[in-house]
Formats: structure tokens, sequence, C-alpha cells
């Protein structure tokens, strides 16, 4: 079958094959795999991974074959594919916190073959390839009316975005927000904050193309960065005490930073982006004292069988914009034509189509 391969570089390729199923597994037609920024963060080094590995780990499909063990999921039905796994028996899981369960780090599949030679799977996913196996907990029914290339977006964008809202920051109604990176995730950020009634919302971006889809996705306000921009002035003019929440959504100790100094007493600052592993970044400790946090967040806390319908539902009754996060599809072929059009800041999200 057809895959786009890590190796050190993208190689589109037709020697992939992938294994036959164990008892709690399901294989999936890919149909739709949004490209993340981590999929780009495997290929420039700022996420360390083994090689050969199939990348892409926000897809949706539709199910070709189950394990003899699989009970919630059948031949045909569509679906979101997850990238935890997390295995349903542990404290964690039973808390309700499966971005907390130990099986969801760490564990490095390898389903895959390329040209005979073991091959692993990024993020328990690998959906940058036509047919893909992952764990049945993994495979999020969803209705099938829903378009698998917006269906896709919540496999992570979404999950994370709008998850690190509703899950994470759990703001108030009418509590400021700042969110700096308008990509795929923040636009999650923005759409999540409108859901949940904040406001005013401020979007940051280095790219001043960013605004139209910020403002349509939530945003009250959007500053363009720059060296000739006072990004900190700016915001303190909407909000002169400092906000309530900020999103650091693009991985950058500098923004980190700025993120945190611009909270109000009692804000939090929640970090989505992922710089380089090892990565450190500062604070002044007593700029904390007035109750400030800063919170890390993992795949938007989710709780995938949770938020999944409620994310469907949402976007059926015209709430969470999916459509619209689909700026473009692109054929496997095409995959270095999209992750140029990706960083020339031109996409809300770019889809590969399978099918
Ligand atoms: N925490 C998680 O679970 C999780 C999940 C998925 C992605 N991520 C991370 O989130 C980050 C964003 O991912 P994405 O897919 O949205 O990326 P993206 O490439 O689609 O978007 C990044 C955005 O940041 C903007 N930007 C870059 N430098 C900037 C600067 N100095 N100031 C202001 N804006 C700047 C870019 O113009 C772009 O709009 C990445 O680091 C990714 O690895 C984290
Ligand atoms: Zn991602
Ligand atoms: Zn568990």
């Amino acid at each position: 079958m057809k895959a786009i391969v890590w190796t050190g570089s993208l190689e589109v390729r037709d020697d992939v094959e992938v294994r036959d199923l164990r008892p709690n597994e399901v294989r999936v037609r890919v149909h739709a795999t949004g490209l993340c920024h981590s999929d780009v963060s495997v290929v420039n080094g700022t996420i360390p991974f083994p090689t050969p590995a199939v990348l892409g780990h926000e897809g949706a499909g539709v199910v070709e074959e189950v394990g003899g063990a699989v009970r919630k999921v059948k031949v045909g039905d569509h679906v979101v594919l997850t990238t935890l796994g997390n295995c349903g028996q542990c404290d964690a899981c039973d808390r309700g916190q499966p971005t907390h369960c130990r099986d969801t780090a760490g564990r490095l599949s390898a389903p895959f073959t390329v040209a005979g030679e073991k091959a692993f799977q990024f993020a328990n996913a690998g959906v940058f390839a036509e047919t893909t196996v992952v764990k049945e907990t993994q495979a999020v029914v969803i209705d099938p009316e829903v378009p698998l290339a917006s269906a896709s977006l919540i496999g992570c964008a979404v999950l994370t975005g709008t998850g690190a809202v509703l899950n994470r920051a759990r703001p108030r109604p009418g509590q400021s927000a700042l969110v700096i990176g308008i990509g795929g995730i923040g636009l999650n950020v923005l759409q999540g904050l409108a859901i949940a009634n904040c406001g005013p919302i401020i979007a940051v971006d280095a790219n001043p193309a960013k605004e139209a889809a910020a403002r349509q996705f939530g945003a009250t306000h959007f500053i363009a960065a720059g060296p000739d921009v006072d990004t900190a002035a700016a915001v303190k003019e909407i909000c002169p005490q400092g906000v309530d929440f900020a999103f650091e959504c693009v991985g950058h100790p500098a923004l980190i930073r700025q993120s945190i100094d611009l909270l109000d007493w009692g804000g939090s600052c929640v970090l989505l982006g992922v710089p380089k592993l090892g990565s450190e970044a500062s604070f002044v400790v007593n700029s904390l004292y007035n109750d400030k946090s800063i919170l890390g967040c993992r795949y938007g806390a989710a709780r995938p069988h949770h938020d999944i319908p409620l994310f469907i539902d949402l976007y059926k009754s015209g709430r969470l914009k999916l459509d619209e996060l689909v700026s473009a599809t692109y054929q496997p072929e095409q995959v270095q034509e999209a992750l140029d059009a990706m960083h020339g800041g031109a996409l809300n999200r770019a889809v590969l189509t399978w099918a």
C-alpha cells in the first residue's frame, strides 16, 4: 500500500504493509489526514523519533476489519482516530484522565513494514498511510454524514485546542484571553474560548495574514507581532490589568515568558506549543505571587470518547467550525507542497486525502 515514510527524508512509497490484527485492534482505511506541526517537528528534529516511521496522527477513516475481542466498533463504521490508546484499567483511566494513563506515553508501536523492514507508527496512529492498525479504544465512531476531511482534524487540532479551553483552562463566561500562534491549534483555542463565552479574546500571530481566520474563529482583537510591534503594550491597551488566560500555541520560550508576564492577578498561562526537547523557559518568581498559574496541557486533557461526540454535536449545531479548518486538500504525493503552504501561513489546516 501507499504511505509517507520518514527515513530522514519524507518518501512517498508503495512498498509499505501493515501487520495482521491483534484481538483488541481495528484496521482502518484512512480517508483524510490533517498536517499538524508535531509531524513537522519530527521532520525538523524538534521531536526525536526513530526511523523508519509512518508519520501522521490526525486522521479519520472507515473501519475495514476488527480483531476477535473488539466489541464497540464494527466494519464500515466511520471513525476519528486518537493518539492515546489508554489502557482503560488503571487509576488514571478510572478517574477520567486518560491522558495521564502511563500506557499512552513511550509505547513505540511498529505495525508497519517498509520494503520488509519494521517501521514505527508516529503517536500510535501512523495515518500518513492508506491503512493503519490501532487499538479499538483509539477509533471513536462518528456520524457518517460528517465529511471525513473535516472530521480528521478532531484527531489532534480540535481535541488539543478546544480541549485545552474546555477541559484544562475551564474559563468562566466573560473572562479575557490571549492566544499566541494562530495555526491549527490556536484557531481551535479561539473557538473553544468563543464556545465558553469568553471576551475579550486577543489573537497574536507573526503572520498578519492570520487575522481573517482568527476573527472568524472567535478573536475579538488581532495583533500582528513583529520587530516593530510592542505586543505587550498592545495587549495592555485592550486589557490594562492583563488577561485571565494566556495560551501559548507556538512552542517558543520567549513567547511562554511573554504569556506569563501578561497575566492578570489570578490568571493562568496554558502551554500548548512543544519546543525542542529539553528547552527551558524562565519567569520572575515574584510575578506569580498573585495566584497566577502555569498549566501544561497534553492533547487538550482530552477524554476522547466523551469529547469527540460532544465536538460532533457542536459541529452539527453550528457552534464548532470543522469545514472552515480545511483550507485545502492534497494528494499524498503533494505532501511537500502542503508543508510549504503550511509554512507560508496561507492555511488553517492542510489535509491529505487517501481515498
Ligand atoms: N500540547 C499538545 O498536546 C500539542 C498537540 C498538537 C500540537 N502541539 C504543538 O502546538 C504548536 C502549534 O501547532 P500548529 O499545528 O498549530 O502549528 P502551525 O504551524 O499550524 O501554526 C503555528 C503558528 O504560530 C505562528 N508563529 C510562529 N512564530 C511566531 C511568533 N514568534 N509569534 C507569533 N506567532 C508565531 C505561525 O505564524 C503560525 O500561524 C506546535 O508546537 C505543536 O507541536 C501541541
Ligand atoms: Zn498534532
Ligand atoms: Zn490507563
